[in-house]
């Protein structure tokens, strides 16, 4: 598993904070501290709905890319307040939150409608970023593994190799977000390469019924750590072997520690980028 580049993403999720006036004030700062750096990661933002077109004009020059934090599977009809993946793709958006915990604990998000989600953002030449994760009870009575690896099997187990390829997860356990507490390193590690043990049974079941899955295994999907991340903990994270990058939540929301989170994931682009010129020669 080593000298796999995968690639290293830092996505903010900025929730329901930040009018347009805001929104844009930040984006510029982001922008400001980013352009001309070199080995940067993916840096996606995601702000509210509201505010999407305003931060698309603001990142228009820079490296940044833009994230919506949830979508409806339709393409259009009586939906009242939903948003559909064609407004997004108007607005030139990219990515898109998939089941996020707070989707899944306050608006009924579950292991039926994820799959759906995550179909419509596909077929629309979106990238989801599939957020999963345990409670604290299902923590402690264990269910860890299970909890994650059936949410995980729930929302991917009908895609495509093809569509495998586009895919992000982010492994977020529910009592770790904006508590402060963030999961050690080496468990969040432990979950995340669960994650990907799982991600490969599905790629070896696709594989069994004929799919061409040349250049796709399960190494190449970039799995991302959420919950509490600071620019004081980013770096221990990435660390580890199986965590490429964050979902940030609180800490996406002032420039300075974002930028800090931005710049501790670069470093671990020049080492992998280092690592793989040593290898090639
Ligand atoms: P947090 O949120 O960094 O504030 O814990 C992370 C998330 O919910 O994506």
């Amino acid at each position: 598993m080593k000298n796999i580049q995968r690639q290293v993403i830092i996505a903010g999720n900025w929730k329901m904070h930040k009018t347009i006036s805001q929104a844009t004030a930040l984006t510029e700062e982001i922008v400001a501290a980013v352009t001309n750096e070199k080995n940067l990661p993916e840096i996606v933002v995601f702000p509210p709905f509201t505010a999407l077109s305003a931060v698309e004009k603001s990142i228009k020059k820079g490296p940044i890319k833009l994230g919506a934090q949830n979508l409806d599977w339709h393409d259009e009809g009586a939906f009242t307040g939903e948003i559909s993946p064609l407004m997004l793709t108007d607005l030139n958006v990219q990515y898109v939150l998939i089941g996020h915990s707070e989707r899944r604990q306050y608006f009924g998000e579950n292991n039926t409608t994820t799959p759906l989600r995550i179909k419509a953002a596909l077929s629309h030449g979106l990238k989801p970023i599939l957020c999963v994760g345990e409670l604290i009870d299902e923590r402690e009575a264990g269910l860890t593994d299970a909890v994650v690896s059936r949410q995980v099997g729930a929302a991917l187990g009908e895609l495509t190799a093809e569509q495998f390829a586009q895919v992000v997860i982010a492994y977020e356990p529910v009592w770790a977000i904006g508590t402060g507490n963030h999961c050690a390193p080496a468990e969040a590690n432990r979950v995340c390469t669960m994650i990907r043990k799982t991600v490969a049974a599905l790629l070896a079941r696709l594989e069994d019924s004929g799919n061409d899955l040349e250049n796709l295994n399960a190494n190449h999907l970039p799995i991302l750590y959420g919950g509490s991340v600071k620019s004081s903990t980013i770096t221990e994270l990435m660390k580890e072997e199986h965590i490429d990058g964050a979902l940030v939540g609180g800490a996406s929301l002032k420039s300075e520690e974002f930028v800090s989170i931005i710049e501790a994931a670069s470093d671990r682009v020049k080492r992998a980028a280092k690592a793989a010129s040593t290898a090639s020669r």
